[in-house]
């Protein structure tokens, strides 16, 4: 039985791996920080049958302690402080957590594995936030990086850590360059979770409206389903290497809006969304379009959701939740 560890496990992507391992047979620890983290009824909830162990990516010894307990075949490095408006606020932190955290867990690794460091299969959760301010349409493995965030920084650092490694070490480990990915699990502070808990709200007359930053950025939106599938792809490989995952396809938030309000027959949504400069970003990435040409060719990937189903699969699961919560 293959054995994997994941950190983040209960984030919106350590939950969808999660089910694609333990559904591949894989026995699955996942590593879950704190003393009492309120996340862990949902795990045992969804995936009872992961095992919990505790750590956390500032504390190289708890993933050390990590490693040999679970013995794992594929380290899955999903943790990190994912929300780029937040990394403003609190960019050491985020230094620390999404960018050092990636040397310690690739450390963490090389020591527990001293003998041989391939042993051990490592993914790197990169991301299209080290492209930024984009310097070519569309981004690719080779387009230049240009993070305008601390947590675009501080995944630049993991990247090229990630690299670095391989090189280095001989390590078989690969940095999966995700486009934006969305579920029904995605947090709420992320614009597509927002607006589709917002038109559900709306539509049942709980709420009559959302507060938004920037309308006109766009984003390559994929399901988080189909991109866990490339994490798991890129680990069965016999060479690591780096991969875009997109649908190559861009979006602006005005079109999510237009599509979430459709799907509970709003035909206009300007009456029901406000704009704050609160929730403007000192420095935005305009546009986002993956070209995954290369995780199509080599890994055999392709994304099976499309955005209007993707955006119905959200409102539709926030409306059944909200009806339950307001006991309709
Ligand atoms: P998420 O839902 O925000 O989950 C982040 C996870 O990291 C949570 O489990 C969180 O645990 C954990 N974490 C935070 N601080 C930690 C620490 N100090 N030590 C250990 N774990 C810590 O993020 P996601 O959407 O699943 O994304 C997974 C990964 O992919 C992240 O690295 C993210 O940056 C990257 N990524 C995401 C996207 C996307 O569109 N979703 C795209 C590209 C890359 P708690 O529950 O304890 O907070
Ligand atoms: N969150 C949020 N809230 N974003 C808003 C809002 C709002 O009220 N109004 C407009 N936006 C715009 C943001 O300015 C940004 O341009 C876009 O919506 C998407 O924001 P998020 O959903 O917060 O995602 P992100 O693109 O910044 O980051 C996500 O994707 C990255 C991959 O490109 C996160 O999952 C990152 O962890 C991930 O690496």
């Amino acid at each position: 039985m293959a054995r994997a560890l994941i950190t983040g496990v209960t984030g919106q992507d350590g939950l969808y791996l999660s089910e694609l391992l333990l559904s591949k047979g894989y026995e699955v620890y996942g590593l879950m920080r704190g003393q009492n983290n309120p996340k862990r009824a949902l795990v045992e909830a969804i995936v009872p049958d992961v095992k919990i162990l505790t750590g956390d990516l500032t504390d190289l010894s708890s993933l050390i302690r990590a490693l040999e307990i679970s013995r794992p075949d594929e380290v899955y490095n999903l943790g990190a402080i994912s929300f780029v408006a937040y990394s403003w606020e609190n960019a050491a932190l985020t230094s620390d957590v999404t960018g050092r955290g990636v040397l310690n867990a690739l450390e963490a690794v090389r020591l527990y594995t001293h003998d041989d460091p391939s042993k051990v299969r490592f993914y790197q959760a990169s991301s299209s936030e080290m492209f930024g301010k984009v310097q070519a349409v569309p981004q690719s493995e080779n387009t230049l990086l240009w993070p305008r965030s601390p947590y675009g920084v501080a995944k630049v650092f993991g990247h090229y850590m990630t690299i670095n490694y391989r090189e280095s070490y001989g390590m078989h480990a690969s940095s999966g360059i995700l486009f934006n990915h969305e579920s029904p699990r995605r947090g709420p502070e992320f614009v597509t979770r927002k607006v589709s808990q917002a038109v559900a709200r709306i539509s049942l007359g709980i709420d009559d409206s959302v507060t938004l930053g920037n309308l006109d950025a766009r984003r390559d939106w994929g399901f988080a389903g189909d991109y866990v599938e490339a994490m798991w792809r890129m680990l069965q490989q016999d060479e690591a290497d780096d991969y875009v995952i997109s649908t190559n396809e861009t979006h602006s938030i005005r079109e999510l809006l237009e599509l979430a309000f459709a799907e509970v027959g709003i035909d206009d949504w300007a009456p029901y969304v406000k704009q704050d400069p609160r929730y403007m970003r000192p420095a935005e990435v305009d546009l986002l379009i993956g070209d995954s040409t290369k995780a199509r060719t080599k890994l055999g990937w392709e994304p099976k959701v499309h955005f209007p189903g993707l955006v119905s699969m959200m409102v539709q699961s926030d409306l059944a939740e909200q009806k339950k919560l307001a006991g309709l």
